[in-house]
C-alpha cells in the first residue's frame, strides 16, 4: 500500500495502550478555533452531541442530526493535527440495525476524516458495535448516564446507588468491551462503581462525573471554560469566560454609545488579489 501522508495523530492502539500506564485527557470541541487551542494539550478531541445543547441551545441531545455532527466534525478536524478525533453518533442513527449503524458511521468518517465514532452503548446495541468494529470502524462506547435516554429515564440521572443499577451499568460496559470497542466513557456513575468498571474492563475507561481513578477524564469544553451560569456539580471550572465575554461586550457597547469607538479606517487594510 502506498501512503501519501504519514499519520501524525494519536492512534486508537496508542490510546488502548495507555490503560493502566498514562492518563488520557479528553475535551469536547465543536469548532475550528477551539480545536486549534485544545489540540496541543489533549489526547482525544470529542465532537460530542452535547454540541446540540451547548452551541445550538437544544434542551437535550435528541434533536442533534448526522448533518450537524458531520459539520462540526469537519470543523474540528480542520483545527487539529495531533489529537485523535472521535465524533458522536446522534440519536436515531445507529440503534435500529447494524446496517443503519454502519451507514451512519461510514458517512461520519468519510465526511469528516475522523478516526473513530462514539455511541451510547448497552447490551442491545452490542451487536451493532460488533458489526462496526468487524468492519474496521473504531468505536468508543458510553455507559452509565446516557443522555440520549433522557426521556425513558425521566431526566439526566446518575447511576450506581442501587445494586440492580450497578449490575446493569457493569453489563453495559462488559457488552461494549466484548463487541470490540476501544474505550468507554462512563458518565454520572458513583465513584466506587467507576472504580470497579475501570478495574474489570480491559480497555480505557474515560470518566465524566465518575471517579478520578478512571483511565482518563473528559469534560464538556463550554462547562470547564465557565460559559454557563449553571454547570453540573462535578464540573471544575478552569476559567470564567462568561464574565470575560460579558465584560468585553459591555466595553464595546460603551465605546459605541459614547462615541469613543475608534476610527478603524486608518488601521484596516485589505489586501485583495486580482
Ligand atoms: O456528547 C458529549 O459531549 C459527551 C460527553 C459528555 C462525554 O458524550
Amino acid at each position: 500500500m502506498s501512503v501519501s501522508k504519514p499519520i501524525t495523530r494519536l492512534t486508537v492502539p496508542e490510546i488502548i495502550a495507555r490503560k493502566g500506564s498514562q492518563k488520557i485527557v479528553v475535551l469536547t470541541a465543536y469548532t475550528t478555533p477551539i480545536a486549534e487551542l485544545l489540540d496541543p494539550h489533549v489526547d482525544i478531541l470529542l465532537v460530542g452531541d452535547t454540541v446540540g445543547m451547548v452551541l445550538h441551545g437544544l434542551p437535550s441531545t435528541i434533536g442533534v442530526t448526522l448533518e450537524m455532527m458531520a459539520m462540526h466534525g469537519q470543523a474540528v478536524m480542520r483545527g487539529s493535527s495531533r489529537a485523535l478525533v472521535v465524533v458522536d453518533m446522534p440519536f436515531g442513527t445507529y440503534e435500529g440495525s447494524p446496517v443503519d449503524a454502519h451507514r451512519s458511521a461510514v458517512r461520519l468518517m468519510q465526511e469528516t476524516g475522523c478516526q473513530a465514532v462514539k455511541l451510547e452503548s448497552s447490551k442491545q446495541i452490542a451487536e451493532n458495535i460488533q458489526y462496526l468494529t468487524d468492519r474496521g470502524i473504531p468505536v468508543m462506547g458510553h455507559v452509565g448516564l446516557r443522555p440520549q435516554s433522557v426521556h425513558i429515564e425521566g431526566g439526566f440521572k446518575a447511576k450506581g446507588r442501587i445494586d440492580s443499577e450497578r449490575e446493569k451499568v457493569l453489563e453495559e460496559a462488559r457488552a461494549t468491551e466484548q463487541a470490540g470497542a476501544f474505550a468507554i466513557v462512563a458518565e454520572g456513575v458513583s465513584s466506587d462503581l467507576a472504580d470497579e468498571i475501570t478495574r474489570e474492563i480491559h480497555i480505557p475507561i474515560i470518566g465524566i462525573g465518575a471517579s478520578p481513578n478512571c483511565d482518563g477524564q473528559v469534560l464538556v469544553i463550554d462547562d470547564m471554560l465557565g460559559l454557563f451560569d449553571w454547570t453540573p456539580k462535578f464540573v471544575r471550572r478552569y476559567a470564567n469566560l462568561r464574565e470575560t465575554v460579558s465584560r468585553a461586550a459591555q466595553a464595546f457597547a460603551d465605546d459605541v454609545r459614547s462615541g469613543r469607538f475608534p476610527d478603524q479606517t486608518e488601521t484596516y487594510r485589505f489586501k485583495i488579489k486580482a
